[in-house]
């Protein structure tokens, strides 16, 4: 399972919807971040099982007490719970690369874990316990640094990665982010599908629909700007299937993506020695799922004419970018650069 120095790199892009893995032995998988356990004595019989992660905790939702273990993009405190399902949904990570013995071979893995910049600041120690006696070296980094490293754009680059707890961006000067660099907006794919809700909710209030169903409804149509054609959903009304337009309430959620984000990165160029601004506005990469927002790179453009123009790129696969970067700050670190967490 190692490659041939012995050591097992790995790279995991903890999210807060999305979780994925990217390692040295060429596997690499993505993940939902949830974790689940049996509610009681019926579940346990009919799941035969513990506990659920991922899609599986998803499908069985309402027979466990589910748990998003990021939201918010926070490693979420207090309870027993919650800190296990990190554990748990980091275990079943490292399990999809073959990390399976907790006992032995994790003297010889070293894991390079990206999170949202917000819990960088808040839980490091949280994360660390959590990893202990899974990984044997870890450095935690922040999400967009990872993508940043994953498309080689650590000079002169403005990183927005748009999740689903939150959107974080990170200006790279070529050398590693400070406090400073960065900002975290709560204005992300959770955010969207909140508003979306609400909208179809006053639009069609004799309809039925949980946020599970809104959530899917947007990421098949999502869009700012003009429409390709109308967006048609069913949900249940009184108990009959009804197709829905909200063509008009999906623009106005996803839009509303757009002015929080434009401010913040306008900001953050704004504070850039002035000689490099240009450059920094020429690159500006857009990452996360939310990224699939059509014509999202397009608005985010068109704000930056405001400051003499530039250009917004997405980056292609939205899904691996972070993991496949945190699995090359991994083979690149130098011994020193690792926290060793086995005893
Ligand atoms: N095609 C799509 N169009 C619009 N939104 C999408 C699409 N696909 C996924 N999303 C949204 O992207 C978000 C998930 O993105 P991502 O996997 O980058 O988030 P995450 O890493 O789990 O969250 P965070 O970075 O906030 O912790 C969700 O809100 C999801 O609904
Ligand atoms: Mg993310």
């Amino acid at each position: 399972m190692t490659d041939t120095n012995g050591i097992l790199y790995v790279g995991i892009d903890l999210g807060t919807s999305r979780s994925a893995v990217s390692a040295s032995n060429g596997q690499r998988h993505v993940v939902d971040s949830y974790v689940g356990w049996p509610v009681d004595m019926v579940a346990r019989k009919i799941l035969k099982r513990s506990v659920l992660v991922g899609r599986e905790a998803l499908e069985n939702r309402s027979m466990l007490d589910l748990r998003r273990p990021l939201e918010r993009g926070l490693l979420k405190e207090g309870s027993e719970r919650d800190a296990e399902a990190v554990r748990q949904l980091l275990k079943h990570l490292l399990s999809l690369v073959g990390v399976e013995d907790e006992a032995k071979p994790s003297a010889r893995v070293r894991a390079v874990v990206g999170v949202p910049a917000e819990a960088l600041r808040v839980s490091k120690q949280q994360l660390r316990n959590v990893m202990k006696g899974l990984v044997d070296g870890l450095l935690i980094v922040s999400e967009p640094f990872s993508v940043a490293y994953a498309v080689d754009a650590l000079l002169h680059a403005l990183i927005i990665d748009i999740g689903a707890g939150t959107t974080d961006l990170c200006v790279m000067n070529g050398r590693y982010p400070t406090e400073s660099d960065q900002r975290t907006l709560l204005n992300a794919g959770d955010w969207v599908d909140e508003q979306l809700f609400k909208l179809i909710q006053a639009h069609h209030p004799e309809a039925n629909f949980s946020l599970f169903m809104v959530r899917e409804w947007k990421e098949k149509a999502a869009f700012v700007g003009k429409a390709k054609a109308p967006v048609l959903v069913t949900a249940p009304i009184k108990g009959k299937p009804t197709q829905l337009d909200i063509t008009e309430e999906l623009r106005t959620a996803c839009e509303g993506l757009v002015p929080p984000v434009a401010e913040t990165m306008v900001d953050l160029i704004a504070r850039v020695d002035p000689e490099y601004q240009e450059k920094v506005r020429g690159n500006v990469i857009l990452a996360g799922g939310s990224s699939g927002i059509a014509g999202l790179d397009k608005a985010l453009q068109e704000a930056l004419k405001e400051i003499g123009g530039g250009r917004v790129q997405a980056v292609k696969d939205p899904i691996f970018a972070g993991c496949d970067g945190g699995l090359a700050i991994a083979t690149d670190a130098d011994e020193s650069d690792w926290e060793k967490l086995s005893s």
